[in-house]
């Protein structure tokens, strides 16, 4: 069966689901994504989702292509012909096709969209989790406006990269204070030595992730005491438990920070009951 791709209103195998070379999302990355997880075939927290999707276009000044409704027809069409019970729906609209010009294009161009979906392997994944990860740490080297979810991510690519190399999961940006903003692809938590859960609180230096807001929620429910403010590469050496959440990843416990062992460098009891618990807390449509 040939994945299916939706490409700017229409249901494309994905094979000849093209866009235009002067695309701006080709030229210029002016566009933004969103990646929902699919559970049972169903959409993780779409809500929530959309609406960060309506903040990065607003921040980018791109128009929604169409209206929210027809938008969930569609994600739900493209996780249906790909026939997705657990994975990802990925959702990219940029500023449109025009003729190369930094500038925006004329008034009245269409902006561009396109919607893909696959199947991941849940055993692999759960075997991750089982297992925990490993980190590396890079300078933060990003724009100055990471909460918008744009589709620049060269930075991000090269850390992943980097990261993949040394035998990690995940690559945390550290600005130059010696604090952890982010990962590459992923929000980036502690839980320190006295049992408090941290992350960093959200500005426009990290993405605001869905995860990240609903595990909140998690958090509070399990009588955890929760610090939203920056934490230093140093602190994170010395966690007793650190993890990463990501949409594709929901809750991945890291047991390795640049070649050190966290804690006792097995998954935390923190990190795995949050995962466990995640979905209680999230909405599926
Ligand atoms: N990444 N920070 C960055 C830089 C991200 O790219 C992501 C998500 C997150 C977590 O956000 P959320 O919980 O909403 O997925 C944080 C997606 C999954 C990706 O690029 O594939």
């Amino acid at each position: 069966m040939s994945r299916i791709a939706y490409v700017n209103g229409r249901y494309l195998p994905l094979g000849a689901a093209t866009v235009n070379v002067e695309d701006r999302g080709y030229q210029f990355a002016d566009g933004v994504y969103e990646v929902c997880e699919v559970r049972g075939g169903r959409l993780v927290d779409e809500r929530r989702h959309m609406m960060r999707l309506a903040f990065s276009l607003s921040e980018l000044r791109i128009a929604m292509p169409m209206s929210a409704t027809a938008l969930s027809v569609v994600l739900h069409e493209v996780v249906r012909r790909n026939r997705v019970r657990w994975g990802i729906v990925y959702l990219q609209i940029g500023r449109g096709v025009s003729r190369r010009d930094h500038a925006f294009p004329p008034a009245g161009t269409a902006p561009s969209i396109v919607v893909t979906a696959r199947n991941m392997n849940l055993e692999a994944a759960e075997k991750m989790a089982e297992d925990g990860v490993a980190v590396i740490s890079l300078p933060e080297n990003r724009w100055a406006r990471v909460d918008i979810k744009s589709v620049a991510l060269l930075p991000n690519v090269l850390a992943k990269q980097a990261a993949r190399e040394q035998g990690a999961r995940e690559a945390w940006f550290v600005d130059t204070g010696g604090h952890v903003t982010e990962g590459a692809s992923s929000n980036a938590w502690i839980v320190t030595r006295d049992g408090k859960v941290v992350t960093r609180q959200c500005d426009q230096g990290i993405l605001k992730g869905i995860t990240r807001t609903v595990l909140l929620d998690a958090i509070a429910a399990q009588g955890l005491i929760l610090e939203e403010r920056a934490f230093t590469l140093d602190e994170a050496h010395a966690a007793r438990e650190a993890f990463i959440t990501s949409a594709s990843q929901i809750v991945l416990p890291v047991v390795k920070i640049d070649g050190r062992p966290v804690g006792n460098g097995a998954p935390g009891l923190v990190a795995s009951a949050l995962r466990r618990d995640f979905h209680r807390y999230s909405e599926i449509s």
